[in-house]
């Protein structure tokens, strides 16, 4: 959080990534100077006589969140000031004062000592102040052709570009560790579930597979949301445009924009961008969440399939022997909160007519949020990931147990002539009598199976086998340690194309 200097009415900017949610308090909690004195420094004072009322002022304020924008904000009002000179209208020299001033500001920023201000609303206001503070009346000249509605769309696309890149470094770096894994455990036999009840056996790299797949599409998602975030709508000014002779394509170049937008009236209003990336995050954390859940389940003394690093775990206050997998659990439990995000910006939007309205501004916790949270839950996933301990017995005599590999024998039959039905029909029975005695297929004798078909010999003690079993399942996307192996390299070679 924030630290208020309530001598002077400002507050300090922090690291933004370490404060998720600001949130108003720090604003609201403020003792304010009086009403006059802030009302008199509004850059759109001029239309006004009465002073705005100090819970206004609070409530509308928008600057503990959005100054986490000022790198944004800074780098898209040099692009404009250069466009501005660019078509003449501002000299050489007002260009320079403003890009020199705003670098300044930028400095200012980083180094934690700017003047924020709650008074003057939002970042871009705090901003645009400063640097009329700064350089003099030539500052005043930078707002030329742009209005906040096209300024905080092309900050907010600017910011999430940014967040977007970082998260596909995060996503690479743990879907590479997945692969690792998979390769070190390609031919460990595992039980494979549906309904959590034993299924058939699997590898434990193909497992691991499983998961990258998941994070391989949310990582095409991320890209795909990309392109449509890369769209400047800097020139669309309040909602119609502007009546300089603006070169948009100029400004793009500046800022990297693959486009600029086909029509200022959409420009400054939709967020859908921000709903799409709120989408693929959402869907993400909820892949993160099954595979923590995974994870949670396989830690715990029940099944004692992997065993999680000291490092990201945590104990009991109160249970000596306790070693719980809080990260994991807080993975799946933040999942909520990215799933809310995107339900916000979604009924945020769904009343708004054309064009921008201040509804908008509640855009940036959201995104913020999810954003953090996205890039906090891979790191640390990717980590507990690389530290984890895979225990091969526990694994296998899980998957020895239940019966595993009842569907091996089943198509053992069928390929010695028995209808599938049958065969089916025949297992089960087999299965019965295994429950009843205790024991698995591969333990019985070839007289007691052959008690349930004659067709039955002694080379059907390979398919009962585990391996038997997975190596069985030898086509692309099966469990054989071969296809798992052949999977990892077509794995690494998509990493590597997508990642150009
Ligand atoms: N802080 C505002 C936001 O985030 C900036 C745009 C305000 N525009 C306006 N006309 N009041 O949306």
């Amino acid at each position: 959080m924030h630290s208020n200097n309530a001598e002077s009415g400002y507050f300090r900017p922090t690291d933004p990534c370490t404060q998720a949610f600001p949130g108003a308090s720090g604003i609201l909690a403020r003792t304010p100077r009086s009403t006059h004195e802030m009302s008199t420094k509004k850059p759109w004072g001029g239309r006004f006589s009465a002073p705005t009322d100090s819970l206004v002022e609070g409530f509308t304020a928008s600057v503990a969140t959005d100054r986490r924008l000022y790198r944004q904000d800074i780098a898209g009002s040099i692009a404009h000031a250069r466009m501005l000179a660019h078509v003449g209208v501002l000299s050489g020299a007002e260009r320079d004062a403003i890009v020199a001033g705003l670098q300044a500001i930028a400095s200012e920023i980083d180094a934690g000592d700017f003047p924020w201000d709650p008074a003057l609303e939002d970042v871009h206001m705090n901003i645009e102040a400063r640097l009329v503070e700064r350089i003099g009346e030539v500052g005043k000249k930078l707002h030329t052709a742009r209005s906040r509605n096209d300024q905080v769309a092309t900050d907010m696309r600017l910011y999430l570009r940014d967040g977007i890149d970082r998260l596909q470094t995060h996503l690479l770096a743990l879907q590479s560790t997945l692969l690792d894994v998979a390769e070190r455990e390609a031919a460990a036999i595992m039980p494979g579930f549906t309904h959590l009840q034993t299924a058939q056996p699997v590898t434990f790299g193909h497992h691991m597979l499983a998961w990258n797949e998941m994070l391989e599409r949310d990582r095409a998602r991320l890209i795909d949301c990309r392109a449509r975030v890369n769209v400047m709508p800097l020139g669309s000014a309040a909602l119609a445009g502007t009546s300089f002779p603006i070169d948009r394509e100029f400004t793009a170049g500046e800022l990297g924009f693959d486009h600029v937008s086909e029509n200022s009236l959409d420009a400054v209003s939709d967020r859908d961008f921000i709903i799409e990336f709120l989408s693929a995050g959402a869907l993400l954390m909820t892949h993160l969440s099954r595979m923590a859940e995974e994870l949670t389940l396989w830690s715990s003394a029940q099944f004692q399939f992997v065993e999680l690093d000291d490092a990201f775990c945590t104990g009991s206050s109160i249970m000596p022997q306790k070693k719980n997998p809080d990260v994991a659990e807080l993975v799946r439990g933040k999942s909520a909160r990215t799933t809310g995000n995107l339900m916000a910006l979604l009924t945020l939007m769904k009343g708004q007519p054309l064009a921008y309205n201040r509804d908008n501004q509640e855009d940036k916790e959201p995104l913020f949020d999810t954003l953090d949270t996205l890039l906090q839950s891979s790191e640390v996933f990717a980590g507990m990931i690389k530290t984890m301990r895979v225990h091969h017995e526990p694994l296998r005599a899980a998957a020895a147990r239940g019966f595993s590999t009842a569907t091996d024998l089943a198509d053992y039959l069928v390929r010695k002539g028995v209808a599938f039905r049958d065969a089916h029909e025949i297992v089960g029975r087999a299965v019965k009598h295994g429950i009843d005695t205790g024991k698995d297929l591969a333990d019985m004798g070839l007289d007691e199976l052959r008690a349930f078909s004659e067709t039955i010999d002694d080379d059907v003690f390979a398919v009962l086998t585990l391996e038997g079993s997975v190596n069985a399942r030898d086509h692309i996307g099966g469990t054989a340690p071969e296809q798992v192996r052949a999977a990892i390299e077509r794995a690494r070679t998509r990493l590597a194309v997508l990642q150009n």
